[in-house]
Formats: structure tokens, C-alpha cells, sequence
């Protein structure tokens, strides 16, 4: 198949494109490289040893991506591309708005109009908010606590709306828990702009140097040493996970969760990072960050049931590639 991937050159999006490359699919990367580089691509092409097109656009410029529809002919969408910071989301609501949805709108206009008729959307575990674990996928969904969920929330009512009136146009959501890890290689994995939000990328910084300690926000929640649980995923497992949802995608519109279906403290995670690569990672306690959950976790039978796909890579692999990638990283 001939597939688009929109973010190709960030963090989940490069790691997907290895995985559709070693399947002997054709990609087209589209990026605008604004929380990624260059580089990735020449990343990804030592991984794989192979080739696939390039354009450097932004998917939420409606002319561009008409052009782009009319001069390819895809098969396949796999919509990475979007804005991801929740805290500067609440600061910039109406960039996250509008580059978030109408990139959605935008691709599902062209595919509609020129005939694709697959469409694979980057969605988040944000969605279901502070509902009761684990996480199913027929759950109502939550209010989110910040322009960035609302964005993931929006974009799936529209492409599963898009479904409805132009069947022709399968869809799968597919809603992410916490993607860790790096790429075994460690040519390609999570860099962030300025200080990391995530908790995977600020103790692998802590652990390169670049930043002191680690503050754990809060150790009061209900969970069994207190600091908040999480449902880790290897980025590798991921990319997986979508090819999966892409070998499966025929038609009607579906949703899965991508996790382990496993939750993991704070704690454990800074534990395990220690152990498995031989570092201490000093911290401090300090308060609940706002807007955060005590537990989030998959149940994740569902992929596993219909897309035969489940997680391989556990917590320490996780630890370890994450590590690998920061170290490699740090020599350039
Ligand atoms: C965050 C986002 C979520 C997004 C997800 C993507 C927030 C409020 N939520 O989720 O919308 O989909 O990333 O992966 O930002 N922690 C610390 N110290 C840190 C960083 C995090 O103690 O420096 C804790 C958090 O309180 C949380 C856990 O580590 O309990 C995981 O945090 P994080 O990696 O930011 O992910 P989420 O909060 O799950």
C-alpha cells in the first residue's frame, strides 16, 4: 500500500514509518518539522535501508493538502501531525484549535474527495479523563482538563461523523497511553523542545546531567506508594500497533486502545530506570501537578482480540531504549 504519514518525522510518526517500511509498504512523510528535524529522516533510512518521498508542509493549509491528494494517489492515511504540549495548549487554546482539527478536516475532506479509503487517526488516552480503570473503549468519554484533549476528542466525533456519511472512508481511532522508549538502533526517538512535560524524557535528562533532579508531582494520590500510575507503551510496540490497525482496516469505523494494560507508579518507573541502566536518579517530592489523574490505565483486549496485537517490550526495555537513544543523542 501507498501510505501518507502526516508527522512522519516525530516521535511516534518516525517509528511507525520504520515498521511500514520493513513491511514493504510505500510511504509519503509529510512534516513541517516544527517539533522535529531533518535528521529523523536520514534516521530512518539507515534503519530501514529504504527510500520514500518527502514533503515539508503543514496539513492544516488547505491548498497544500489538496495539491498534495491530487498529485499521489494514496491508499492509506495515518494522521500523526499535531500540536502535543498540554500545558501550552491552556496559553495557545486557539493554535491547538485550529491546527489541531483542521489538519483532521482537511485530510478527511481530500480522501473523501479523491478516494482514499482508509484513514488512521494519533488519538490519547486523555479522552476518557478521569474515568474508572481500566479503560475501555465503548466508555463515554470525560471532559479533558485542557485544549489539547479536547482537540483528540474533537478530531475523533469528526472522523467517526465522516464515516457515517461517506462510508466509503473506514476509519480507526487508535488512543495511545503513555508512548515511551526509543528505537533499539538509537537513531531515532523522543527529543523535547526545551524542559520535557512528560516524566520518561525528564528522568532520562536527570540521568544525562542536563537536569538536577527529578520532582515527583505528588505522592498522596490513591495508588499504592502514592505517586500517580500509568499505563507505559514502548514506541516500537506502538508503530506495531498501527500496522496491525492498518492490516485490518476494511471498513466501518473502530476504536482501540494501544497500551499494555498495565499501570506503573512514578516510583516503580524511577526505580526500574535505575536498575536496569545503573544510574541514580535523585528526586523530590513536590505538589500534584494540575489537571493530572491518579490512574490511567488499557484494558487492551480488545486490540488484542481483533487486531491480534499486544505489547512485547516491557517497563525495563523501555527504561533501557530510552537511555540508549538520550546517550547517542547526547554525542551528536
Ligand atoms: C501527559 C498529558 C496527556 C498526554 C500524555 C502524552 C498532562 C496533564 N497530561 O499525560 O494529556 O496525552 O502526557 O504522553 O500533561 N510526573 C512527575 N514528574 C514529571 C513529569 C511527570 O512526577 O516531571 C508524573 C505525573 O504526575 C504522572 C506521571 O508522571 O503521574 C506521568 O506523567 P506524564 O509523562 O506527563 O504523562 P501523563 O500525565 O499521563
Amino acid at each position: 500500500m501507498h501510505i501518507l504519514v502526516t508527522g512522519g518525522a516525530g516521535f511516534i510518526g518516525s517509528h511507525t514509518v520504520v515498521e511500514l517500511l520493513q513491511q514493504d509498504h510505500q510511504v509519503t512523510i509529510v512534516d513541517d518539522f516544527s517539533n522535529s528535524s531533518p535528521s529523523v529522516l536520514d534516521a530512518i533510512k539507515a534503519i530501514t535501508k529504504k527510500d520514500f518521498r518527502f514533503h515539508l508542509l503543514n496539513v492544516s493549509h488547505s491548498e497544500k493538502v489538496d495539491e498534495l491528494f491530487k498529485s499521489n494517489r494514496f491508499d492509506a492515511v495515518i494522521h500523526f501531525a499535531g500540536f502535543k504540549a498540554v500545558g501550552e495548549s491552556s496559553s495557545k487554546p486557539l493554535a491547538y484549535y485550529y491546527n489541531n482539527v483542521t489538519s483532521t478536516i482537511l485530510l478527511a475532506q481530500a480522501c473523501v474527495k479523491y478516494g482514499v479509503h482508509k484513514f488512521i487517526f494519533s488519538s490519547s488516552a486523555t479522552v476518557y479523563g478521569d474515568n474508572k480503570v481500566p479503560f475501555k473503549e465503548e466508555m463515554e468519554l470525560l471532559p479533558t482538563t485542557n485544549p489539547y484533549g479536547e482537540t483528540k476528542a474533537m478530531s475523533e466525533r469528526i472522523l467517526l461523523d465522516a464515516n457515517q456519511a461517506h462510508p466509503e472512508l473506514a476509519v480507526t481511532l487508535l488512543r495511545y497511553f503513555n508512548p515511551v522508549g526509543a528505537h533499539p538502533s538509537g537513531l531515532i526517538g523522543e527529543v523535547p523542545s526545551g524542559i520535557p512535560n512528560n516524566l520518561m524524557p525528564y528522568i532520562s535528562q536527570v540521568a544525562s546531567g542536563k537536569r538536577e533532579k527529578l520532582f515527583v508531582f505528588g505522592n498522596d494520590y490513591e495508588t499504592p506508594d502514592g505517586t500517580g500510575v500509568r499505563d507505559y507503551i514502548h514506541v516500537v510496540d506502538l508503530a506495531k500497533g498501527h500496522v496491525a490497525a492498518l492490516d485490518n482496516l476494511e471498513s466501518g469505523a473502530h476504536i482501540y486502545n494501544l497500551g499494555s494494560g498495565k499501570g506503573t507508579s512514578v516510583l516503580e518507573l524511577v526505580s526500574s530506570f535505575e536498575k536496569v541502566n545503573g544510574i541514580a536518579i535523585p528526586y523530590e517530592i513536590v505538589d500534584r501537578r494540575p489537571g493530572d489523574i491518579a490512574v490511567s490505565y488499557a484494558d487492551a483486549s480488545k486490540a488484542f482480540d481483533e487486531l491480534h496485537w499486544q505489547t512485547e517490550r516491557n517497563i525495563d526495555d523501555m527504561c533501557q531504549d530510552t537511555w540508549n537513544f538520550e546517550k547517542n543523542y547526547q554525542q551528536k
